[in-house]
């Protein structure tokens, strides 16, 4: 890993053995263009040569230069209304109400390992040596403000880590309307843009579709990164394809609203940017005060979309995810939301956890419904306190009892939430975000509070430290379940309301920064209302999400499908829930619903009690061979073989990193007659090992099973002969193939 840097022709080099990624200093106007970024080259003297400059209509900098058009050059942070027309990276206006901007290149720095954002999550290193920073410092002299923008080259990754820090060194305050994390612009256009949309209880669909001219983007103006969209997208060449082919991705550590943006100019150049949502964002930066953009990780691939994720997957697995969870196994847990609901007491619960206990369970999570009147989703959010009727030993009493049986035991809080029956409400009724004079929009009967402020924080922090400091808790499900409106917040000034979306966020990882400083040794899952925030913002603090409320297996396929595009298998919250199945009414094998939660963090969400004997066998098969290969699993290298959004079967594995070990998933959603032969071919095995698949006679070579494949269909030689005595498999069939090296 290297920062090269050409002083003559002020170029700057960032390369590891994967990646490099050049730019230089323009050398009238002192900005920054970029030159390239993609797959590894060798270091030159010069890059030069690299520079395209065309003759062209069009409005130019420089008088008697006609090449010097903004438009035409690819830029490293874009401004706008200085000759480049297109999208800017950033936007400040300044006291006379100017927009024009110029930051022009000053001095540059460059920093063993990766400094911390304040205030904000973002990959890391454990030491230096991991990686090196390059900071570029530019200045805009009439604004007086500096714009530092750094890059992070890793020592192995084939990733390049941005953000943009801007510095009010004046005497009047400026604001800022657009502050992007990243933008680059590449040479051309043939690309797809693929992205994961979805809704709730349809999350992470994956979506796919040539870039054409103009500009297509995906964003959040909700308040949290939403269903809608994840704050990821991937340029990906258009013969690239799972496995092989150029792919670049894109991803922002953060959690609010977000913009992800591809514009493809008139010449086919791409500029792709990513950051906070410019729209309803105006930030105002006073004399000496700093803005800090989120980080974007921007990852070149080579080997298709899979070879993108496994880079994302290991990057956040173990630089972006934190604390004492990020390496040790987690817990199989079991949920008593959709068993019970609202509907339950402390014996219920209890009758629960005990079996759970039996069949190898091991953290019961207590979710929504234990606090102030909460037996339906009309009241009491913000009453941190045990509903008594049904919990009449409280909290404290309920999590002793579970520890008794030999379980840790989790609990439910909607930090961010209150309903309007509280006595936080009626203390603070302030403390919600509302626009005065307006009406205020509900969302399943909830209102939010208001997170930009710190005294609401402090205050729902004492709520939580109360009952978390009492009892015997190991994990805490943290989840939100709207999106903001009529946002305003009573304790910003009036030219301060475009801040209130960033701040709002601030301040839940405020929240989330005091509680894991203060509890260390707690595993936090979020969640908002399934997937709404599965982001690599709360990554940094909470190492497992919740993927989805939809916990039908066959909708899971595809749910986790698309997470895995950028989210590691040790991340994705999956559980084995009741059938019929609570949102779909679909009823799908036990067998499959395990063998579909067993890649990701594994739970149950049932009332397991109703289970017959022959049910709760199975489970207990199920939780200990997940406790088998849960290292694998967490730890392991994933990849996806067969497209649900494509197939009727799916397939994905994950090798161990000495690849010694693997576990296929395979999957076929519906059962079809007289069928084509089947085989998978996998993928990430050590050619020349010898592996045996549990439950065949023959062994194989890692080669042959990643060029011919796992032969799916079984021998009839010797069986029925004929094909109505052929055993059938029905819907939703599938199959789990271990392989080890012998
Ligand atoms: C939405 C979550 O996604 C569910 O798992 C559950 O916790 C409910 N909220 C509780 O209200």
């Amino acid at each position: 890993m290297s920062i090269h840097i050409n002083q003559d022709s002020r170029e700057f080099h960032l390369f590891n053995e994967h990646v490099s990624y050049i730019f230089r200093v323009l050398e009238k106007s002192n900005q920054l263009e970029h030159l390239y970024f993609g797959k590894r080259i060798k270091h030159r003297e010069s890059f030069k040569h690299l520079v395209e400059r065309e003759v062209r209509p069009s409005c130019n900098m420089f008088e008697g230069d006609h090449t010097s058009s903004l438009e035409h050059i690819k830029q490293e942070y874009p401004s706008f209304g200085t000759t480049d027309y297109r999208f800017p990276a950033h936007m400040i206006t300044n006291k006379i109400g100017s927009q024009i901007t110029n930051y022009q290149y000053h001095s540059f720095e460059i920093i063993p390992g990766k400094p911390k954002l304040p205030n904000l999550p973002a990959t890391y290193v454990e030491n230096d040596d991991e990686a090196e920073t390059l900071e570029i410092t530019l200045i805009d002299d009439v604004l007086k403000s500096k714009l530092i923008l750094s890059y992070t080259i890793y020592k192995d990754r084939n990733v390049i880590c941005r953000n943009a820090k801007f510095i009010n060194e004046g005497e009047e305050p400026f604001y800022i309307n657009n502050a992007m994390s990243t933008s680059i612009d590449l040479p051309d256009d043939q690309y797809e843009m693929l992205h994961l949309a979805g809704a709730w209880a349809r999350e992470a669909h994956v979506e796919s579709q040539k870039i054409s001219k103009g500009i297509q983007s995906i964003y959040s103006a909700r308040g949290a990164s939403s269903h809608a969209h994840n704050p990821f997208l991937a340029l990906k060449r258009l013969n690239a394809t799972e496995h092989d082919g150029e792919v670049y991705g894109f991803s922002l550590v953060y959690s609010g609203n977000f913009l992800g943006q591809v514009e493809v100019d008139t010449y086919g150049a791409t500029r792709v940017m990513m950051g906070i949502n410019p729209f309803q964002f105006k930030w105002r930066l006073k004399p000496a005060e700093i803005f800090q953009t989120p980080e974007c990780v921007i990852v070149y691939s080579d080997q298709g979309l899979n070879g993108m994720s496994q880079t994302y997957h290991n990057l956040y697995r173990t630089r972006l995810a934190r604390g004492d969870w990020r390496d040790r196994e987690r817990p199989i847990l079991i949920n008593n939301w959709e068993a019970t609901y609202f509907g339950f007491n402390e014996e219920k619960i209890l009758t629960i956890a005990k079996t759970a206990r039996e069949l190898g369970i091991e953290l019961f999570v207590l979710d929504d419904g234990w606090f102030g009147q909460r037996n339906d989703d009309t009241s009491s959010l913000g009453d941190w306190f045990e509903n008594k009727e049904k919990l009449p030993n409280g909290i404290k009493g309920l999590s002793e009892k579970i520890d008794e049986l030999g379980m840790q035991f989790g609990l439910w809080f909607e930090p961010e939430m209150v309903c309007k029956d509280t006595k936080l409400f009626k203390e603070h009724p302030d403390w919600i975000i509302a626009t005065p004079d307006r009406r205020t929009s509900h969302g399943r009967n909830q209102f939010v509070l208001d997170f930009s402020r710190e005294e609401v924080v402090d205050h729902i922090f004492s709520l939580m430290d109360k009952i978390i400091s009492e009892s015997k808790i190991s994990y805490i499900k943290w989840d939100m379940n709207r999106y903001i409106t009529e946002a305003y917040s009573q304790s910003l000034d009036v030219d301060q309301q475009g801040e209130v979306y960033h701040r709002y966020i601030l301040g839940v990882y405020n929240l989330y920064e005091k509680l894991i400083e203060k509890y260390p040794e707690i595993l936090f899952e979020s969640c908002a209302g399934g997937g709404a925030r599965f982001d690599p913002g709360l990554l940094f603090y909470a190492p497992q999400a919740w993927a989805s409320d939809d916990t039908d297996a066959v909708e899971r396929l595809k749910i986790q499908y698309g997470t895995s595009m950028v989210y590691p298998l040790s991340s994705i919250g999956s559980h084995v829930s009741a059938v019929p199945n609570h949102q779909v009414g679909r009823i799908t094998p036990l067998e499959t619903r395990a063998n579909v939660a067993y890649f990701g963090t594994f739970g149950y969400e049932l009332d397991i009690t109703k289970l017959s004997e022959e049910e709760k066998a199975a489970v207990k098969e199920q939780t200990s061979f997940f406790k088998e290969k849960r290292q694998l699993i967490q730890n392991g290298r994933f990849y996806r073989l067969l497209n649900p959004f494509e197939s009727n079967e799916v397939s994905w594995m994950v090798v161990s990193e000495d690849q010694r070990e693997a576990l296929v998933g395979y999957y076929k959603v519906l059962a079809r007659p007289n069928d084509k032969y089947y085989r998978i071919k996998l993928r990430g095995l050590d050619p020349d090992k010898l592996y045996s698949i549990e439950g065949k006679e023959t062994t194989h070579y890692g080669d042959e099973l990643m060029n011919i494949g796992i032969v799916l269909a079984e021998d009839y030689t010797d069986r029925a002969s004929e094909y109505w005595q052929r055993e059938k498999e029905g819907d939703f069939s599938s199959k789990l193939f271990i392989l080890k090296e012998v």
